[in-house]
């Protein structure tokens, strides 16, 4: 089923609390990087647009419940006038008297952005005093925070309990482009998986292995299936408890024809400032760590990416940051962005890496969840997506 929509609400006049995952990696007083600011902005410019008077809220960083200075929603909200080319006013807290004060003048067609709301000790543990008075500043509850939607917290569940709720675009954009890889993927169906561990992307590999026709592994994770099959790592990361696990793996890929890839060669060095040496997967020196996948691995992994339908995408190849060992990364940037199918990237790191190369205009769909694209994919119901009613013949209101 799909999520009702704010655009089948009727919202001229009406204050709206409008959740989205304005989460942003901040240096000092400045947005380093607004992706996900400009990913809020069509729900944000919709709401405006039809009268609403909307009240923002978000999470900045983790500051487990009190004020922490430099998590302050100023820097969001500077950034996000610039982009709407009109001033958004900061309330003075999340909730309370003078917030509701505040909210209950807002004019139709304008944006208040509530602090930081993880500055409540009661956001992460959904708690309903908070749920209701943040229910309080408003009339209709719209939630565009996909990225936070594996969190169930007051922002995100507990005041979608309370006020009538409703999906924004980014939110039915993320559980539409995330669930047609779930759903039907056109064959070919290639998912690249990278980053440091591989327990962070078992849950994700189990149902990847009934969807998808090949998966290529990089990144640290890497590691673990080449110490399982046998090879010396040297001293490269990896989790030699999940060793088992990584054979379980590649027998099970084995027994469903889905070609399992790992790095054939690497670029090692003895520390990720040492000289970088590019070797077979075979032939680790002891005294280094494996950092980047090798250029024939980008070669085999590009030419099997050129032939898919579909693409999934997350987590870097190597230690991307570092110049020296980020080849492998924009290798497969440019595979994905070169590929015909449709194509979705998600996390962080790999994101950055798109964007680092100029190739986000040519990817399909860029998540803006990390850890909640993951869980998507793993199958489970995010709490903040289940809170949302489903569309009915009824919603089909003002498009
Ligand atoms: C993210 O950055 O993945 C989301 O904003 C969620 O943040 P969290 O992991 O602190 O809940």
């Amino acid at each position: 089923m799909v999520m009702r929509s704010h655009r089948s609400a009727d919202v001229a006049g009406r204050r709206v609390l409008l959740r989205a995952d304005l989460n942003v990696p901040l240096a000092g007083t400045q947005v380093a990087d607004d992706s996900r600011i400009r990913a809020a902005l069509p729900t944000v410019r919709s709401l405006l647009e039809r009268g609403a008077r909307v009240v923002l809220v978000t999470h900045l960083g983790r500051p487990r419940g009190m004020p922490v200075e430099g998590l302050r929603v100023a820097p969001v909200a500077d950034r996000l006038g610039s982009l709407l080319g009109r001033p958004v006013p900061v309330a003075p807290g999340v909730v309370g008297a003078d917030v509701e004060a505040i909210a209950a003048r807002l004019a139709s067609g304008s944006v208040l952005l509530l602090e930081n709301v993880r500055f409540e000790p009661g956001e992460e543990r959904n708690d309903s005093i908070l749920s209701r008075r943040l229910a309080a500043l408003a009339d209709v509850f719209v939630n565009d925070a996909f990225g936070a939607a594996h969190r169930a917290h007051a922002s995100t569940v507990g005041v979608a309990e309370i006020l009538p709720a409703y999906a924004g675009d980014l939110m039915l954009a993320e559980v539409r482009a995330l669930g047609g890889l779930l759903s039907r993927p056109a064959a070919p169906f290639v998912a690249v998986l990278g980053g440091a561990k591989v327990s962070d992307k078992l849950g994700v590999i189990d149902t990847l292995l009934d969807r998808v026709d090949a998966l290529l592994f990089g990144g640290g994770m890497a590691n673990t299936f080449l110490a399982a099959e046998g090879d010396e790592i040297g001293r490269s990361l990896a989790e030699p408890d999940l060793a088992d696990r990584a054979r379980e793996l590649l027998g099970r890929a084995a027994d469903r024809g889905v070609s399992l890839l790992v790095p054939d060669d690497v670029v090692v060095a003895p520390s990720p400032d040492g000289p970088a040496l590019t070797v077979g997967r075979d032939a680790i020196p002891a005294d280094c760590s494996a950092f980047d996948i090798g250029p024939r691995t980008a070669r085999t992994y590009s030419a099997v990416i050129a032939t898919a339908k579909t693409v999934f995408w997350n987590g870097p190849l190597g230690m991307a940051e570092r110049e020296a060992f980020a080849r492998g990364t924009r290798a497969i940037a440019e595979a994905v962005a070169a590929c015909a199918g449709t194509t979705v990237i998600g996390g962080g790191d790999s994101v950055a890496a798109v964007r680092a190369s100029g190739l986000t205009d040519r990817i399909d769909h860029v998540s803006t969840g990390g850890g909640a694209s993951l869980e998507f994919l793993e199958g489970r119901v995010l709490p903040g997506v289940a809170a949302i009613p489903d569309a009915s013949p009824a919603d089909s209101g003002p498009a």
